[in-house]
């Protein structure tokens, strides 16, 4: 059997998320009921009662691989894309029909750690291209240049970036796609959070997808962050490689038969309907983020950004005097009932990853309360 490591972050989330009453641990944009999106939308799902429960499309529904394609342009039909169960298993899958031994990998760190510890499992050598503050946290071409070996098959960049928050431009992709042409190598582009751009800096447009930027490039997405349905576990790869897509499609045949055909129905409609479910989330974003600004700002020094986000969901807390932020994630976990993961998770200890997607009253709570637990932590910790 191959190794395989621990996948830590969901260990940690697994482990707690039951029993917490603030949560700042989660990723998705709040999760959102069918009655409160046909009242958003004031259209409702309904569903055929003599509906046949068969294994329906085998790749995913005509429809809704259409809807998926016309997000990322005209020049996308529903051949371009595959559907999965969540982006996880969309991941998975680019690994498992690419790499294995002899193969080089590269990328970006941190991330969320599927992405370098499957291609690992599969055989494959991987390096990590590390995000660096003067770069703004985002991957450094001429770096990126001297990782490349003649046998790197595939490069994987994660945009909007869990757990940073940062975001790559579109000038700054069609440089990797361009380096990435000149080696014949692939391109994972995971991006889950995606359309959540909500705080570009100035003169840094939203960028495009990986997958409309070069061949071989293969863009992972997802229902559950920006469309708040991760219960209906579905997720995509899209890409303008239909040789990669058929052979991953081969691959799909021993794991996956089909995603749910409700599930493939509700995320038509959601689709379809995405309009203000995407002001909903923007909005929601923003705002809590502004909260976070704030508490930051009142801290005193005890919390900074890592990286000040500009999309997604998610940020990394630098927690000023804790270095061991595992023993802390527990501690406000079980004695204070937040969730928010310890910075360990990624390779970066002295550090929390905080979702502000999810509700007000998570952060209102939560946010508080934690800088009461650092101060006991501390506290805790000058007298011992
Ligand atoms: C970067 C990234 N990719 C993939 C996933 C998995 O998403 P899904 O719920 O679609 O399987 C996550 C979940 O946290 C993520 O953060």
């Amino acid at each position: 059997m191959p190794y395989q490591e621990d996948f830590g972050v969901e260990q940690f989330m697994d482990k707690y998320e039951e029993g917490i009453q603030h949560n700042l641990g989660e990723t998705c944009c709040f999760s959102i009921s069918l009655g409160e999106l046909a009242k958003l939308s004031g259209n409702t799902f309904e569903l055929d009662q003599d509906l046949q429960l068969t294994y329906g499309s085998i790749k995913g529904s005509d429809k809704l691989r259409s809807l998926i394609a016309s997000m990322y342009g005209p020049e996308f039909n529903k051949d371009n894309v595959l559907v999965t169960n969540g982006a996880i298993a969309a991941n998975f899958l680019i690994y498992y029909t690419l790499v294995g031994p002899g193969d080089h990998v590269i990328c970006v760190d941190p991330t969320y750690a599927q992405l370098y510890s499957v291609p690992k499992m599969f055989g494959a050598e991987v390096s990590l291209l590390k995000l660096q503050k003067e770069d703004g946290f985002i991957p450094n071409i001429e770096t990126l240049k001297k990782m490349i070996k003649s046998n790197t098959k595939l490069i994987i960049i994660n945009n909007p970036n869990n757990p940073l928050g940062s975001a790559i431009s579109t000038e700054t992709l069609n440089d990797i796609c361009q380096l990435c042409e000149e080696n014949n190598i692939y391109l994972h582009c995971d991006e889950v959070y995606k359309p959540i751009f909500h705080s570009m800096p100035e003169g840094k447009s939203v960028p495009l997808s990986g997958c409309q930027l070069y061949d071989k490039a293969i863009t992972t997405g997802s229902m559950s962050k920006a469309f708040s349905c991760a219960g209906l576990r579905l997720g995509w790869l899209i890409s303008k490689d239909t040789q990669m897509l058929r052979d991953a499609a081969s691959r799909r045949d021993y794991n996956t038969i089909s995603v749910g055909m409700v599930d493939d129905k509700i995320a038509q409609y959601v689709l379809e309907n995405r309009e203000p479910l995407l002001k909903r989330n923007f909005e929601l974003c923003l705002d809590n983020l502004q909260l976070l600004n704030s508490f930051i700002q009142e801290s005193q020094g005890r919390f900074e950004y890592v990286c000040k986000p500009e999309a997604g969901t998610v940020c990394l807390l630098k927690l000023n005097g804790i270095s061991d932020s595992m023993a802390f994630g527990k501690f406000i976990a079980e004695e204070y009932k937040i969730l928010a993961v310890p910075g360990e998770a990624f390779g970066i200890p002295g550090t929390l990853r905080i979702g502000y997607g999810n509700s007000k009253k998570d952060l209102l709570e939560g946010l508080p309360l934690l800088q009461k637990a650092y101060d006991v932590w501390l506290g805790k910790k000058t007298n011992n």
